[in-house]
């Protein structure tokens, strides 16, 4: 009745914003992710008929804002007969929560896996993958290591692994620019930008062709044609959210410092380029050879508060049983 699980967040290339069905929480737009493999998150699931009621604790303290959506996560799980047991959910980050960094999809991700073994529940991975997107969108992709695309249906969504991580070996470099809380999350600020944002109908319309060409760049391993489909696929998911009423920003100074600074790089012939989610930090991806340079660049650029950085991983995965 015991598992633990890990999960690394995903960060996409091609981006999610917007869902056609909010009670399903179905995406309303097909997306393209990389799994990373130095951020993660470990949780731990535990049914005990003791306990009163769930309990969630993310680093070792009690988080009650949190545990309404881990509790939904937990019901979720098929084969339940009438009540289910109470769960204690211990889970560990080694990076900011909350901040834009996805956690919310290593997050879910972990859970699902380790909550389906101390369910004693088996799962295939697109229906694992199918419970944590339910409970978060993007954590569905964290099931998936490497290369990820999600399609998103009317009903259910689809996955499929593109490429292994060892099949186009990309690092990721993270500009942490601020660690507080996201002021406004991402459910609440699509659905904003759904009912508000001028851009929102051809957000929807052009996300098509914009897959089409980041599949074939992953599948030419066409690092050119794959920076400049990202970097435009992330500005405009970021012109729905400005254009919003109220407007959703969530890029600071720093943030542009950093777009700079990759502007910069590439300029000087790197392979890199720079997406940005529902938060201030910056995520680089360029090719190993360049890893160097970006770190360096990144860490020297005025309010950058810390840098992390590795390759693409694997799938959320089950550590331990009892
Ligand atoms: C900007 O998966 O956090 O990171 O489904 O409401 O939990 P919910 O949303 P969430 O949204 C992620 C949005 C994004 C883009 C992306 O990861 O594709």
């Amino acid at each position: 009745m015991r598992a633990t699980a890990q999960a690394q967040p995903n960060i996409a290339l091609i981006k999610y914003w917007g869902k056609r069905n909010v009670v399903l929480n179905l995406p309303a737009v097909d997306s393209l992710s990389v799994t990373l493999d130095a951020l993660w998150t470990r949780t731990s699931v535990m049914f005990d008929e003791r306990l009163q009621r769930d309990e969630f604790f993310l680093n070792e303290q009690v988080r009650p804002a949190m545990l309404s959506r881990v509790s939904q996560c937990l019901d979720s799980l098929p084969g339940w007969t009438g009540s289910r047991p109470f769960a204690r959910v211990d889970s560990v980050c080694n990076f900011p929560v909350a901040a834009g960094l996805a956690s919310s999809a290593s997050a879910f991700a972990a859970l699902v896996v380790a909550a389906c073994s101390a369910a004693g529940v088996e799962l295939e991975q697109l229906s694992q993958a199918r419970l944590a997107g339910r409970a978060s969108g993007s954590a569905a992709r964290s099931l998936y290591g490497g290369f990820v695309e999600l399609t998103a249906g009317d009903e259910f969504i689809d996955l499929h692994q593109l490429a292994e991580p060892s099949d186009w070996p990309l690092s990721v470099v993270v500009a942490v620019t601020e660690t507080g809380p996201k002021a406004v999350g991402s459910g609440e600020a699509m659905q904003r930008s759904a009912e508000t944002s001028p851009f929102y109908q051809n957000w929807l319309d052009k996300q098509g062709g914009d897959l089409d060409i980041a599949r074939r760049a992953v599948a030419d391993r066409d690092f050119a044609s794959l920076a400049a489909i990202a970097e435009h696929n992330c500005l405009k998911m970021h012109s729905v959210m400005w254009a919003s009423r109220p407007p959703l920003v969530y890029w600071n100074s720093v943030t542009m410092a950093c777009m700079e600074t990759i502007r910069r790089l590439q300029a000087i012939g790197h392979s890199v380029f720079f997406t940005i989610d529902a938060g201030p930090q910056l995520k680089a991806v360029c090719l190993p050879e360049s890893e160097g340079a970006v770190i360096e660049a990144l860490a020297a650029t005025p309010g950058v508060r810390q840098i992390m950085t590795g390759g693409l991983g694997a799938g959320a995965h089950l550590m331990d049983s009892a």
